[in-house]
């Protein structure tokens, strides 16, 4: 099978040049070679390579700078999307998209389900939602992962953050009422790869088992840095609300997602998200300070 993964130097995109192989002849492609930007453009590519799985890891996903340039993340997020959907549909080939917890409000008391009514309240989520409807409505054979707070051991992400801040500072302040599952790239990948040998199909949600706030992360990344003999100067982590820490792009509350789908339907090994950072400390750069 000829695969294109889009976005291979994004954190997830690094993750799945590493899995994919197994699955076919894969084809990955930076924004310099393939930009979500440029339809025509890609229409010559996708004409030329003849993917007959196109793997869609590049995505617009500067949150807060969404809020005022909605008109490229809309490009990236939806059009870019759309094209690929369509020439998919023309030419038998299937996509697989990610998506994100943020196509939800967040104001649901209970995990969301695939199927529960999507209302963004970020430009981000806007478009990545418009990007979900039109794969769906392309008529393409398609697979839609939501995942949720993805990280890796490097990159700019929440747990890279808070290393090098852990590193520099006595005291850390960190929401702790928006809940979620922080997702590492190498179980995204993994599952990912699990999911197209049992031709999984539609929407689906996809993060390890368990929830925690970013306060709960943040501790347990330290407590786990400090197990491990890290010198850290960060002394105490005072717990936050959303409204202490305004950002530009409203956040939902609740990003948790209900998983019966994933390992009821699919039979997907449960993975508590606890254990799966451990491997992402594993392997940490050996320096005093994350890179
Ligand atoms: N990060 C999260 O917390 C999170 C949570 C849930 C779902 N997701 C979804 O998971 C997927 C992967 O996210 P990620 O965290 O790996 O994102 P990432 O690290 O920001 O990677 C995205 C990649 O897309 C590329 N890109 C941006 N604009 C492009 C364009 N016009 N044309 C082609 N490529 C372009 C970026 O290139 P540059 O480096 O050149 O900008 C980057 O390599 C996305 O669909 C995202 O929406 C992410």
């Amino acid at each position: 099978m000829r695969i294109l993964l889009t976005g291979c130097e994004g954190q997830l995109g690094r993750a799945l040049t590493r899995v994919l192989p197994e699955h076919g002849e894969l084809f990955a492609v930076s924004r310099a070679d393939f930009d979500l930007s440029l339809p025509e453009k890609m229409g010559r590519i996708l004409e030329e390579l003849r993917p007959e799985l196109i793997v869609n890891a590049a995505a617009y996903t500067a949150v807060d700078p969404a809020e005022t340039d909605r008109e490229t993340a809309l490009a990236v997020n939806a059009v870019g999307p759309d094209v690929m959907a369509r020439w998919a549909f023309r030419n038998q080939a299937m996509i697989l998209h990610y998506s994100t917890d943020y196509v939800f409000d967040g104001e649901n008391t209970a995990p969301y389900r695939e199927d529960d009514a999507t209302n963004p309240i970020n430009v981000y989520g806007e478009t990545k939602r418009a990007g979900e409807r039109l794969i769906m409505e392309s008529g393409a054979r398609y697979l839609i992962v939501r995942s949720s707070w993805l990280y890796d051991a490097v990159g700019k992400n929440f747990l890279t953050t808070i290393l090098r801040l852990a590193g520099e500072r006595d005291e850390l302040q960190v929401v702790d009422d928006q809940f979620g599952a922080p997702t590492p790239t190498w179980w995204l990948a993994d599952t990912t790869a699990y999911l197209l040998m049992r031709k999984a199909n539609g929407v689906l949600n996809a993060a390890p088992d368990g929830s925690t706030s970013w306060h709960g992360f943040a501790s347990a990344i330290i407590d786990e840095m400090k197990k491990r003999g890290r010198p850290l100067k960060v002394r105490h982590l005072a717990p936050i609300g959303t409204e202490d820490w305004p950002t530009p792009a409203k956040r939902p509350r609740n990003s948790v997602f209900a998983l019966t789908r994933l390992h009821e339907e699919y039979g997907a090994a449960s993975l508590s998200w606890q254990d799966a950072l451990l491997p992402v400390l594993d392997r940490l750069p050996k320096t005093e300070r994350p890179v």
